[in-house]
C-alpha cells in the first residue's frame, strides 16, 4: 500500500483514538506508576496504544510495532516495515492538566522514517508528513514560518535535567535567548519549533516514540534534529536530542562542544 494511503489511515486512527480519549476523560483516570513515582501511565495511554495496534494489525498484519506501552515482545531491530507509536505523549500533563498532550504515530522502512503524525488533541491540531511531500497541517500544505531563527531573537525549551544541572552551558544559552518555555510533551515541543514559537528544543533521553513522528516532519523542513553531539539519531535507543533552526542549532552545538572540551 502506498504511503499516502497509509497516511490517510493514520489520520483516521488518530482521530478515532482522540474521540476515545475525550470520552474516557469523562471518567476518573486510573493512574499507575512504572519505573519510578514520576513515570506515570493511565488506562487511556494503554487503551489508546491497544486501539492503534489493533488497527495496524488489521491492515498490515506483517508489519512490526514499537510502542511505549507495548510491554514485552518489543522489536529488536528496525528492519522492514515498522510502526512507532506514542499513544499519549505528555502523560504527566494529561494526568495533571487534561491538556497539552499529543498522539504520535510514525512509520519507518528499514529504519528510514517514511511518514509521521503528531496530533495536539485538545487544540484539534494535526501535523503530518509523508517523505518527500512536505508538511501538512490539518490536511493543508504547511510552510515552516522561518528558514532560520537565532537564539537571541526567540524563545527556547530545555528539559528539566539539562537546566537543573546547567549542562552544556544551558544557563548561558537561556541568557542569550528571549526566554525559556517548557511544556512537557516532546511532540508538542517539536510542533512549537515547527511553528516558529521556539527556535530550539533540547532534551535528554528521548525514546524512539518521542522522536519518530517528529523526524518525518523535521525532514520536510529547514530544521535540524540530531543527538546533542551532532550524530544522527538512533531510533533503537534513547537519544539526547536537539531540534532547532540552523543558527540556533549552531549556537547550541558550539556551547555543547565547549562544555565537552572543558570536561563537562
Ligand atoms: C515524555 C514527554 C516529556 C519528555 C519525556 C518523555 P511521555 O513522554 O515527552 O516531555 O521530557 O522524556 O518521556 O512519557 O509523556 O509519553
Ligand atoms: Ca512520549
Ligand atoms: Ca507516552
Ligand atoms: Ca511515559
Amino acid at each position: 500500500m502506498d504511503l499516502n494511503k497509509r497516511a490517510q489511515l493514520v489520520r483516521q486512527w488518530v482521530y478515532q483514538a482522540a474521540d476515545q480519549i475525550h470520552e474516557g476523560l469523562k471518567n476518573p483516570l486510573i493512574v499507575k506508576t512504572k519505573s519510578n513515582p514520576k513515570d506515570l501511565v493511565t488506562n487511556l495511554d494503554q487503551s489508546t496504544e491497544k486501539f492503534i495496534r489493533s488497527q495496524i494489525k488489521t491492515h498490515f498484519p506483517n508489519d512490526k510495532i514499537l510502542g511505549e506501552e507495548g510491554g514485552q515482545g518489543q522489536i529488536d531491530n528496525l528492519q522492514g516495515p515498522v510502526w512507532i507509536i506514542d499513544p499519549i505523549d505528555g502523560t504527566t500533563n494529561f494526568v495533571c492538566q487534561h491538556n497539552h498532550f499529543a498522539i504520535m504515530v510514525a512509520f519507518a522502512l528499514d529504519g528510514d522514517v517514511q511518514l509521521g503524525a503528531i496530533y495536539d488533541v485538545m487544540n484539534d491540531d494535526y501535523f503530518s508528513a509523508v517523505k518527500g511531500q512536505g508538511i501538512q497541517r490539518n490536511g493543508q500544505a504547511y510552510q515552516v514560518p522561518y528558514d532560520d531563527l537565532a537564539i537571541s531573537e526567540s524563545l527556547i525549551a530545555l528539559n528539566r535535567q539539562i537546566l537543573l544541572d546547567d549542562r552544556y552551558h544551558a544557563k548561558d544559552l537561556v541568557s542569550q535567548s528571549l526566554g525559556i518555555r517548557y511544556n512537557g510533551s516532546a511532540g508538542l515541543e517539536i510542533l512549537n519549533v515547527l511553528k516558529g514559537e521556539l527556535s530550539l528544543y533540547a532534551a535528554l533521553a528521548l525514546k524512539p516514540w518521542d522522536l519518530a513522528a517528529g523526524v518525518a516532519l523535521v525532514n520536510e523542513s529547514p530544521l535540524k534534529l540530531t543527538q546533542l553531539d551532532g550524530q544522527a539519531l538512533n531510533l533503537m535507543q534513547a537519544n539526547a536530542s536537539v531540534i532547532a533552526y540552523p543558527s540556533a542549532y549552531q549556537t547550541f552545538r558550539d556551547l555543547y562542544d565547549r562544555s565537552v572540551q572543558e570536561g563537562d
